[in-house]
């Protein structure tokens, strides 16, 4: 089982989520907001707004969590505003 962390730039302060082998295939935006992280939007993850960034430039809402985790196999995920 994965594991994917949540660094808040803002906050110093990290969550930490397993993922389920069922859970990969999901929106990485969606994920998120289901494990209860406050992630911006306000294009409705169209792609447009860009609110939904980590790691600087990557837009969580364009992504699954199967995609991230092959990009960056530690799993941790930075998030300017939390
Ligand atoms: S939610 Fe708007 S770009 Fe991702």
């Amino acid at each position: 089982m994965q594991i994917i962390k949540v660094f808040g730039k803002a906050s110093q302060t990290a969550r930490h989520f397993e993922v389920t082998a069922s859970e990969e295939k999901e929106n990485l935006l969606q994920w998120l907001r289901h494990k209860g992280v406050t992630m911006a939007s306000s294009c409705d993850g169209k792609g447009v707004c860009r609110k939904c960034v980590i790691q600087q430039d990557l837009t969580t809402c364009e992504m699954t969590v199967r995609s991230f985790l092959d990009l960056f196999p530690d799993g941790i995920i930075f998030v300017d505003y939390l």
